[in-house]
């Protein structure tokens, strides 16, 4: 649900209570959470409890009593990436078959272009009778998912089926579905992040100005399409919460380069984002160098190109997208690092685009591929470029 705009729609059941326990699963989830309501459903939950819980104001007409402004349900229903109707009546129900828009909850309804779950809430008779199913399975051939109600003890002292599913189950009901149709579900992912610190002795390394930023965000991106990530990365200050996301700590190019081939030979998608040192000391001083002299000279020698060599053991299954971060001659450069590599897309950014690097939150890229493709992007957050990038992943898988 991370990430996710959900609009969570109320309508008059005694199962609306529940909808504040709804509220907090799906926030605690990640998810960002708008509430609207009908007039007759604030008689079992106020909204003064669902907009505290969701930190957004709550809305049930088409105008707001206090500064008379008119509530916008075309811009609600085109925010949400998911609607959410729980409860949902069988007077609602009946309406939405039907067309019927006399409240904000069915004019959203209707401008909604999300997915559109429902999760019914009434007496076991209601529940059962003809004309509900029947609305019920007209509410499917549109797309809308129903959430199957439950069975046991109903308000009107009855037993039976047409309770609203608990929470719980109604939040494991929506993420398995989404994730059914993660285009990356069942893919197995390597990512690279961060810097690598080279030892010199055993207090001093030499590194370079990596942040990590970019390659995790990737990792969360290919996590959130459906991928299962393992993420090699270099000392950094970044923390992910992601149960799709395993992260293997290393420290220098020597590390990332064993755990990177360990990984790749059980992935078919790999990122390699890091700032990988090009050269390492030739002996790592076991004592601390003192400053007897006036100069010192330290010998460096060449680390392994972790994306050349996996380019060398690349199967025909194998996605493999490296990074050019240059200064000059970028696109010349890119597109000897695609050859040389042979990888299947580099992704080219370059330092004299301002906002572009290491030090930013933003990025700019331009992705090229294998097939001949140069694709630029604007000037993004890491976020939305880690996106982009995960974007044309899926495009040349589907190619
Ligand atoms: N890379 C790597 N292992 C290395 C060096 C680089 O896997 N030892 C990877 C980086 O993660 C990146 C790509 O190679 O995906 C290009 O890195 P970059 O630093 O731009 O170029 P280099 O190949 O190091 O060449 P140069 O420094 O000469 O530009």
């Amino acid at each position: 649900m991370k990430s996710r705009k959900i609009l969570l729609a109320i309508t008059a059941s005694i199962a609306a209570y529940k909808a504040a326990m709804l509220v907090r699963l799906l926030i605690k989830s990640g998810a960002e959470v708008k509430v609207i309501m009908t007039e007759s459903a604030k008689e079992f939950i106020t909204p003064l409890t669902l907009s505290t819980l969701s930190k957004n104001p709550v809305y049930s007409e088409f105008t707001t009593s206090k500064q008379g402004e008119w509530v916008n349900h075309v811009e609600l229903g085109l925010w949400a990436d998911l609607m959410l109707i729980a409860p949902a009546t069988a007077n609602t129900i009946a309406k939405m078959a039907t067309g019927v828009c006399d409240n904000l909850v069915l004019a959203t309804y209707l401008s909604a272009k999300c997915p559109v779950f429902i999760a019914p809430a009434m007496d076991l008779d209601m529940f059962a009778h003809r004309t509900t199913q029947k609305n019920l399975k007209t509410l499917e051939s549109f797309g809308n998912i129903i959430i199957d109600a439950e069975t046991g003890d109903l308000a009107s002292g009855l037993t039976g089926k047409g309770r609203m599913a608990e929470p719980e189950n109604i939040i494991a009901f929506i993420e398995n579905k989404l994730s059914k149709n993660k285009p990356l579900k069942g893919k197995i992912a390597l990512v690279t992040a961060g810097p690598t610190y080279e030892n010199i002795d055993p207090v001093r390394f030499i590194g370079n100005y990596s942040s990590g930023k970019m390659g995790y965000a990737i990792a969360e991106n290919l996590a959130e399409q459906g991928a299962e990530v393992f993420l090699v990365s270099g000392p950094t200050n970044l923390k992910i919460n992601n149960s799709a996301i395993k992260i293997i700590d290393v420290k220098n190019a020597a590390e990332m380069y064993e755990q990177s081939v360990k990984y790749f030979k059980k992935s078919t998608i790999a990122v390699l984002s890091a700032a990988v040192a090009d050269y390492t000391p030739t002996s790592i001083s076991s004592n601390k160098i003192k400053k007897s002299n006036d100069s010192i000279l330290v010998n460096l020698k060449k680390t392994k190109d972790i994306l050349k060599q996996l380019g060398a053991i690349k199967k025909q299954n194998q996605i493999l997208i490296g990074f050019a971060l240059e200064t000059d001659n970028e696109e010349k450069n890119a597109l000897k690092k695609l050859k040389e590599k042979n990888a299947d897309m580099i992704v080219l950014n370059s330092l004299k685009n301002k906002g572009a690097g290491f030090k930013y939150d933003t990025n700019q890229i331009t992705i090229y591929t294998k097939k001949g493709a140069k694709i630029p992007f604007p000037l993004k957050s890491k976020q939305d470029v880690a996106s982009d990038i995960v974007n044309q992943i899926i495009i040349e898988f589907n190619a």
